[in-house]
């Protein structure tokens, strides 16, 4: 029997206008833009500004172009699967959200949270959906509005985070394109480090937790960053040698953004050259769920059929993993 892969189709991602500069932000807390830029490689963020507005717009805003130009009747969709760590609500998912936005009304739909590495895991899970046969259309969804946890008073955080949404469809192929092969890991003891302390079944929202500003995005960034760095490029690395892959046969590494410095030393350890790996967190910051699809929207004129790529990151949880791909189709022109 032929072997069915799940090939990615289409993408699109999707940002609010506002832009935060380092300048504004430099108005707001005591930092500077050369110690973001020398420290993060970050210039600039979007920020979803206005009342009513939730991560589901942005999703929305990111599937309704995803549709339109693949031509996808919305209600022709299978599966949607949201990753986001910034839900509209606790419950019901935002996924559901964003398909009664956009109209999917014969998909069934639900939300994954796996931190920064969301994304990733959620276009995993879709492919084991697509490779059964079953499931002809799935839409894969990273959004974030991290400016709703983020606490912009406190500088080691909000310079780093951005609102952003990205989608791609996924299609069966049996041509030998599409997703080839993935690895993730968790480690659970890795929470002390990065999480929201306050909000959840844990600890139920309070005055004491409002107070006490547990509502937030709460990170040890030096301690993150060490596991990030070994986390990514161990499993990116990984990826290649199980593979067979040469650092030649790597068309495009596509990693999550979480900080320059991390992208550098992960690329080094693949031995990859500069012009192969996406890189656009100088304007977008670090939008989480959003940074994969965001970068491949961006390089998608670029992207050949049959190009290898491999994506990877790694997130709060901890989190992490890559997913190893040949891209399905060519530029338009
Ligand atoms: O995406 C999910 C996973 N997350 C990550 O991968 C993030 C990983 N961590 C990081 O990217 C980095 O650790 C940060 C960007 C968060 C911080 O960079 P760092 O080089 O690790 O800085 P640091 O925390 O070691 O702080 C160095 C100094 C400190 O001052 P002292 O103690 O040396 O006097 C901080 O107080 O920089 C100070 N600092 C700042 N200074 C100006 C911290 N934040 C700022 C700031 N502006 N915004």
């Amino acid at each position: 029997m032929t072997k069915i892969r799940a090939a990615i189709t289409g993408i699109n991602a999707w940002v609010p206008d506002y832009i935060l500069t380092n300048q504004e932000l430099e108005t707001m807390v005591d930092t500077s833009d050369e110690w973001i830029i020398t420290r993060t490689g970050i210039k600039e963020r979007h920020i979803l500004k206005g009342e009513g507005k939730g991560t589901s717009d942005l999703g929305a805003e990111a599937v309704k172009g995803l549709l339109k130009k693949t031509n996808t009747d919305p209600l022709d969709v299978d599966l949607v699967i949201l990753a986001t760590v910034t839900p509209d609500m606790l419950f019901p998912a935002s996924a559901n959200i964003i398909s009664d936005k956009v109209g999917m009304k014969n998909a069934w739909s639900y939300d994954l949270n796996a931190a920064c590495s969301g994304f990733i895991f959620a276009l995993d899970t879709a492919a084991r959906f697509v490779e059964t046969g079953k499931y002809k259309k799935v839409v894969v969804v990273g959004a974030d509005k991290m400016s709703s946890i983020v606490d912009y008073t406190d500088r080691t955080t909000c310079i780093i985070f951005g609102d952003a949404g990205g989608a791609v469809l996924l299609e069966p192929d049996t041509t030998g394109y599409g997703m080839i092969d993935s690895k993730f890991y968790t480690d659970g003891s890795g929470l002390i480090y990065l999480h929201q302390k306050a909000g959840g079944s844990l600890k139920p929202p309070s005055h004491d937790t409002i107070d006490a500003r547990e509502h937030f995005v709460f990170q040890e960034g030096q301690s993150v960053f060490k596991f990030a760095v070994k986390g990514m490029a161990d499993v990116s690395v990984e990826m290649m040698k199980r593979n067979n892959l040469e650092s030649e046969d790597v068309a495009y590494f596509v990693p999550h953004q979480a900080n320059l410095r991390i992208i550098d030393a992960t690329a080094r350890r693949m031995k990859l050259d500069n012009d192969k790996v996406m890189i656009n967190i100088q304007r977008y910051g670090n939008t989480t769920n959003g940074t994969i699809p965001l970068c491949l929207d961006e390089w998608e004129n670029k992207l050949k059929k049959g190009d290898n790529i491999i994506l990877a990151a790694f997130g709060g949880g901890f989190t992490w993993g890559a997913i190893y791909l040949k891209w399905a189709y060519d530029p338009e022109n």
